[in-house]
C-alpha cells in the first residue's frame, strides 16, 4: 500500500477502521473466512453447517486450544473455557463461580473506568464487593496502585481490567502480593501482548477485538478456581460443567470460534505473541509521537500508563473535534470518534490494524495540523 494523501478532494483509496470493537480483522483472515464459505457453497457444509460435535468442528476446537496454550504459554492446570454472552456476561459468571469461596462473601474491585464500574456493579449483586483503588479522581488517566492492606479480608478475588478501552491506559506490573486471586478483564488486550497466565485465577475476554466475533468471551481459569459455583448459578455460566463439557454442553457459536482458529494461526504466522506484541508496541509509538510532537493534539493517558491498543487524545480546542472525526472519515480513517461517555478521539489500533494503517494515521494527523491548524 501506498502512503495516503490527506485532505485532498479525491475519494479515499485505502479505508482504514479503528473502531473500538467489533474492530477490524486482519486481512489474511478475512480472506480465508470468504474461502470457507465460497469453497462449500457448492459441495457441501460450510463449518456453520456442521454439528458441533462432529470431527470437523472439534478440530477446530483442537486448533484453537493447542495454539492458545503454546502462544500464551497458558498452564496446564489452566482451564481454556469458550462462554456465551460476551465479556460483560463474566461479570456475573466470575461471582458467581467465586465468591462462595469466600466466608464474608467478599472480593476487591480495581477501579479504572468504564468496564471496571460494570464489572463492580454487577459484581455487587452477589456479595460485599470493595473498590479497593480507584483512578476515578484523575479521570482515569492512569492505573492507581494497589496495596494488599486495602484488599478486604478474606477476599474471593480481587478484580482488574488489564486495558481500559474507553481512557486509553493499561497495566504494565500487575499488582504484587494481593491476598487473593487476581481476576483480569482482558478484553481489548488479549492476544496483543504477551500475558504471565500463572499470575492470574481467571482471565477473560470477549472476542470482539482480537479474537473474532462479538457475543462470546475465552475464558482461562485456574483448576482450583472450578467447582465453587453458588448453587443458583445458570449450568452454561458454572465453570464447572465447562470443564466437563469442553465447553460444548449446549451449542457454542461455531463461526466465532472458527474465526478464533483463524486470528491464532494468524498470531503465530507473524512469529508468535513476542512478535505481534513488538509490532504493536511499534504502532503505538508512531501514533504517540505524532502526539506528543504536536501542541494540537493532547493524549489523555499519563505516558507510563499509556494503552498500546486504545490511544485517547483530544484536540487542544476541543469544539474542533467534530470537524476533525468528520473530514478523517471522509479520508477514510473510519471509527475514530471517542466512546460517548468522554468525547474526544480514539484510534483503536488491535492487531488487524496494519501498519500502514497507522502510518496513514500520522500522516493524515500533521496535514490536519498545517492545513486546518
Ligand atoms: C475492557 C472491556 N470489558 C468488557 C467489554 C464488554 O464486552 P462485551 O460487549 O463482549 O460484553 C468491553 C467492550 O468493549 C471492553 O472493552
Amino acid at each position: 500500500m501506498t502512503e495516503r494523501s490527506p485532505l485532498s478532494d479525491a475519494p479515499p483509496r485505502y479505508t482504514y477502521n479503528f473502531c473500538a470493537g467489533p474492530a477490524t480483522l486482519p486481512r489474511p483472515v478475512a480472506e480465508r473466512i470468504r474461502e470457507e464459505f465460497l469453497a462449500h457453497a457448492e459441495d457441501g457444509a460450510s463449518i456453520v453447517e456442521v454439528s458441533h460435535k462432529g470431527p470437523r468442528f472439534t478440530g477446530v476446537l483442537d486448533t484453537v486450544e493447542t495454539l492458545y496454550r503454546d502462544l500464551c504459554g497458558l498452564p496446564a492446570d489452566h482451564h481454556l473455557f469458550f462462554m456465551h454472552g460476551g465479556a460483560r456476561m463474566q461479570c456475573s459468571a466470575v461471582p458467581l463461580n467465586l465468591i462462595g469461596r469466600s466466608a464474608a462473601r467478599t472480593a476487591g474491585y480495581v477501579e479504572t473506568g468504564l468496564f471496571a464500574q460494570q464489572a463492580f456493579r454487577e459484581g455487587a449483586r452477589y456479595g460485599d464487593m470493595r473498590t479497593v483503588a480507584s483512578s476515578a479522581a484523575t479521570a482515569f488517566d492512569r492505573i492507581p496502585a494497589v496495596r494488599p492492606q486495602d484488599c478486604p479480608e478474606g477476599a474471593a478475588f480481587i478484580h482488574l481490567t488489564s486495558n481500559n478501552t474507553v481512557y486509553g491506559t493499561r497495566w504494565t506490573d500487575f499488582p504484587q502480593d494481593v491476598p487473593a486471586p487476581l481476576v483480569a478483564d482482558a478484553t481489548s488486550d488479549i492476544l496483543s501482548r504477551r500475558i504471565d497466565h500463572t499470575r492470574f485465577g481467571v482471565v477473560y475476554a470477549g472476542f470482539m477485538k482480537n479474537l473474532g466475533p462479538s457475543g462470546m468471551a475465552l475464558v482461562t481459569v485456574r483448576d482450583d478456581l472450578v467447582g465453587h459455583a453458588l448453587p443458583s448459578t445458570p449450568r452454561l455460566l458454572d465453570y464447572a460443567v465447562h470443564a466437563r463439557t469442553r465447553s460444548l454442553d449446549n451449542t457454542p457459536n461455531t463461526f466465532a470460534l472458527f474465526v478464533l482458529s483463524l486470528m491464532l494461526e494468524w498470531v503465530r504466522d507473524q512469529g508468535g505473541l513476542a512478535a505481534v506484541e513488538r509490532t504493536n508496541e511499534a504502532k503505538a509509538a508512531l501514533l504517540y509521537g505524532e502526539l506528543d510532537r504536536s501542541a494540537f493534539f493532547r493524549p489523555t493517558a499519563r505516558p507510563e500508563h499509556r494503552s498500546v491498543t486504545n490511544i485517547v487524545f483530544r484536540l487542544a480546542d476541543e469544539s474542533r473535534t467534530g470537524e476533525f472525526v468528520a473530514l478523517a472519515e471522509s479520508e477514510g480513517f473510519l471509527g475514530l470518534r471517542g466512546h460517548r461517555t468522554v468525547g474526544g478521539v480514539r484510534a483503536s489500533v488491535y492487531n488487524g490494524m496494519p501498519e500502514d494503517g497507522v502510518r496513514a494515521l500520522a500522516g493524515f494527523l500533521r496535514e490536519f495540523e498545517r492545513l486546518r491548524g
